[in-house]
């Protein structure tokens, strides 16, 4: 494994990082036990993963809580993230998000986390959540139940990152969450270049998510975005749109190719990846350890997809 600093936290974590959430959500999302998110998280930790991300909305709280707990609690880096806004509901009071932080540290076990996000919030809800919801936050991190707060955006419904870029202004976010691929470049001139200049730990999401891991999906998304003029048409008659990664020098797969992508972009700390498959491990780690791709593979994908905006953003993923 290896390791990298998490922006101005300072916090020591692998550039690798467990994704909790997704479709997989550690196998609990495809009809998995307990026991086996369990075992998926154990074995991510034995392969030198230190940053694991959840969320009280995954419901995998209780098996990370499960799997860290033989471990030295300072050998794994926890994030864990709290919905305080919804369209239902509007903003949550305070009352509710500090529930929600406490129910967070018991499920998980621990007396405090090491990042604390609040999950998917939309850029029209940014205002009210920094000014009713952040104050009474940094009084409990004062207390010591989390040492850093994060922000992660809705990706689907934000996909120019609009939310992020008015947070990047603000000083209290010490880590910041977006959504980064082969085909969503966007956040390389919208979000990256603030998170470089503010050293804002940034955690990668949607790396490889449905778009790269559904057969057929790239193939109908690239054929879908052709009709509408966004790339070449040439590209759309490929049955693998993207083999020009593939050979020697370049990746071996487009899973390969996706991870290591995400990881070598200026900016990224962490890569998310989320997996529920205990034989996705090792070589998603290994991916994401490999070289940058070529400079022609970066240049070509830039050319290609550069411009795109929201595709490959899915708030579920379809089962395959
Ligand atoms: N707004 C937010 O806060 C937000 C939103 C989205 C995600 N996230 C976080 O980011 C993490 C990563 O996002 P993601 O879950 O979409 O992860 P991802 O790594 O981009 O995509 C995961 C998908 O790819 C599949 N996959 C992974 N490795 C594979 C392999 N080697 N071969 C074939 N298929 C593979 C997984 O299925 P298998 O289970 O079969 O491996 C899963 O369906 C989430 O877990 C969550 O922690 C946060």
């Amino acid at each position: 494994m290896q390791y990298t600093t998490l922006g101005r936290s300072g916090l020591q974590v692998s550039v690798a990082g467990l994704g909790c959430g997704g479709n997989s959500k550690l196998g609990l999302g495809t009809g998995h036990s307990e026991a086996h998110a369990v075992d998926i998280v154990r074995r991510a930790l034995d392969l030198g993963i230190s940053f694991i991300d959840t969320a009280q909305h995954y419901g995998t709280e209780a098996a990370v809580g499960k799997a860290i707990k033989d471990r030295a609690r300072d050998s794994v880096v926890i994030s864990t993230k709290l919905k305080v806004a919804s369209r239902e509901s509007g903003i949550a009071s305070v009352a509710e998000v500090l529930a929600g932080l406490d129910r967070s540290l018991r499920v998980l076990g621990t007396d405090h986390v090491d990042v604390f996000c609040l999950h998917t919030v939309l850029p029209q809800e940014y205002d009210r959540v920094l000014a009713e919801i952040v104050p009474p936050l940094l009084r409990e991190k004062e207390k010591g139940k989390f040492r850093f707060l994060g922000i992660t955006e809705f990706a689907g419904r934000d996909p120019r990152h609009d939310m992020l870029a008015r947070a990047l202004s603000d000083d209290c976010w010490d880590v910041i969450m977006v959504a980064f691929h082969m085909l969503n470049q966007n956040a390389r001139q919208r979000v990256f270049p603030a998170t470089q200049a503010k050293n804002i730990g940034t955690l990668l999401m949607f790396a490889v998510r449905a778009i790269f891991s559904v057969p057929g999906r790239l193939q109908q998304d690239i054929t879908e975005l052709a009709a509408a003029g966004k790339v070449p048409k040439w590209l759309a008659e490929k049955k693998n749109p993207l083999d020009f990664l593939l050979h020697d020098q370049g990746a071996r797969s487009i899973i390969e190719a996706a991870y290591r992508y995400a990881r070598h972009e200026p900016g990224a700390n962490v890569v998310l990846f989320g997996t529920g498959n205990p034989d996705h491990l090792a070589p998603n780690i290994n991916a994401i350890l490999q070289p940058p791709l070529p400079d022609a593979d970066r240049q070509k994908l830039a050319a290609l997809f550069g411009a795109l905006e929201g595709v490959g953003l899915d708030e579920i993923i379809p089962r395959r």
